[in-house]
């Protein structure tokens, strides 16, 4: 089966000469490629033809792209998609200048969600995500990750890896799982750290492993949840589990978190608002990518990630919307690609090249996707503009106007929502 996109204003390949990842100067070079066409075959990006030959190819499918541009079908690498129940009142307590740590410290926090979460049931959890992957889809997002981390007991967790697992067989979209048991230590084992962690290590990861519920194991390295010496045990065993590991960290205090995840060559470091100029020369040496949520600075008001400084040195840096109930209530990728440019000195290239090469390359997946090169897979998303600057000049509006996973359209509107 061959498709032809025909006739875009661009197509943005964010080319990486067969690399799959763009680190330091690179993130700013995306290959802006004008007057040519490009051909599918199935479910993979088969040529890129001059616009004057085009009409002239057999194909079985026209998609007109006049006064459109196409970029590689976004994927979003970081969020917390799988939860129940509301934090509004905490929104609310946090707009009257209670900290977030301190509703943490209290109590609430993630441990508020892990309440509406052990609450609810399969079904009904189901129905409250599924609407979020048509909203992640309507951007012009082909992969999707994940976490679990509201359940915090074996039952609980497997049950969002479950759903999660589930969900990606109802959309056409890749959804990536991540097993977060090391969000924070649940209620009941607040006075009993090494109870939860041996949990963790004992029979949730064994579990996991065995049923291929996780790509990814993740934690949360911070005062208010565990230590750099507990995730380099959970690390260890999750090593020993055969899982891709990824970390929250630095987030609020640089507490040894990024040592332990290069020790342990993790994929990605997430957060870094905090990240001390040591720090960002570690992660710059490495093949880790320091993924940035600038949302969450946004949501909480506070510090921005040093991305120009992680990008100057060379680093792989990439963006993704974290969303969740608590730090960062924002599903628009869009918005986070708007925010990196106005609030993390990044270029409208670099943001591209963030949320999608780069953010592939966090979930290990950048080998088959993130950029048009020919053999990849046909991922796309296609904006109504004429220009690529538009889509991050628009703050908060949607220009996507067709999503297209493996070769098929899976969603298609006017543009401009
Ligand atoms: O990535 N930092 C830890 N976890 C989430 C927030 C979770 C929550 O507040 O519910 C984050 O910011
Ligand atoms: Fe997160």
């Amino acid at each position: 089966m061959l498709k032809l996109l025909l006739h875009p204003s661009q197509i943005i390949t964010v080319d990486t000469k067969g690399k799959n990842v763009k680190r330091g100067k690179e993130l700013s070079d995306i290959s802006v490629l004008t007057d040519h066409s490009l051909v599918i075959e199935n479910d993979l990006i088969k040529d890129f033809i001059p616009n004057s030959s085009a009409q002239q190819i057999k194909v079985d499918q026209i998609i007109n792209a006049e006064d459109k541009i196409i970029l590689p079908g976004l994927v979003e690498c970081h969020t917390h998609t799988a939860f129940a129940g509301s934090r509004a009142d905490e929104f609310r307590q946090r707009l009257s200048g209670t900290h977030y740590e301190e509703i943490a410290r209290a109590g609430g926090g993630i441990n508020t969600t892990v309440t509406a979460v052990r609450k609810s049931s399969f079904d009904e959890l189901i129905s409250i995500i599924s609407p979020e992957i048509e909203y992640f889809i309507s951007q012009g997002i082909t992969t999707l990750e994940i976490k679990s981390g509201y359940g915090l007991d074996f039952e609980n967790e497997i049950k969002l890896l479950e759903i999660i697992k589930y969900i990606n067989t109802l959309f056409p979209i890749d959804i990536i799982p991540t097993f977060l048991g090391a969000h924070t230590f649940p209620g009941e084992f607040k006075n009993d750290r090494k109870g939860y962690i041996n949990l963790i290590i004992e029979k949730m990861l064994p579990h996991i492993s065995k049923n291929n519920l996780a790509t990814f194991c993740d934690g949360f390295c911070e005062k208010t949840a565990f230590s750099s010496e507990e995730i380099d045990l959970i690390f260890s065993k999750a090593r020993e589990n055969n899982l891709e590991l990824k970390l929250h960290t630095d987030q609020f205090n640089s507490i040894g978190g990024i040592d332990v995840a290069l020790k342990y060559k993790a994929t990605s470091v997430d957060h870094l608002e905090v990240l001390n100029e040591n720090e960002i020369s570690k992660i710059s040496d490495s093949n880790t990518v320091a993924v940035l949520l600038p949302g969450v600075s946004f949501f909480l008001d506070y510090g921005y990630a040093p991305a120009r400084n992680l990008i100057d040195n060379n680093a792989i840096v990439a963006l993704a919307t974290d969303y969740n109930p608590g730090s960062s209530h924002i599903a628009n990728l869009n918005f986070i690609m708007s925010l990196a440019a106005l609030k993390m000195d990044m270029t409208i290239e670099e943001t591209i090249s963030a949320v999608t090469i780069n953010s592939a390359k966090a979930l290990n997946l950048s080998n088959d996707r993130g950029s048009i090169e020919i053999g990849k897979k046909a991922d796309l998303s296609v904006f109504k503009t004429n220009d690529f600057s538009d889509i991050i000049y628009s703050v908060g509006k949607n220009l996507n106007q067709l999503t297209i996973k493996n070769g098929n359209v899976i969603y298609y509107s006017q543009g401009g929502k």
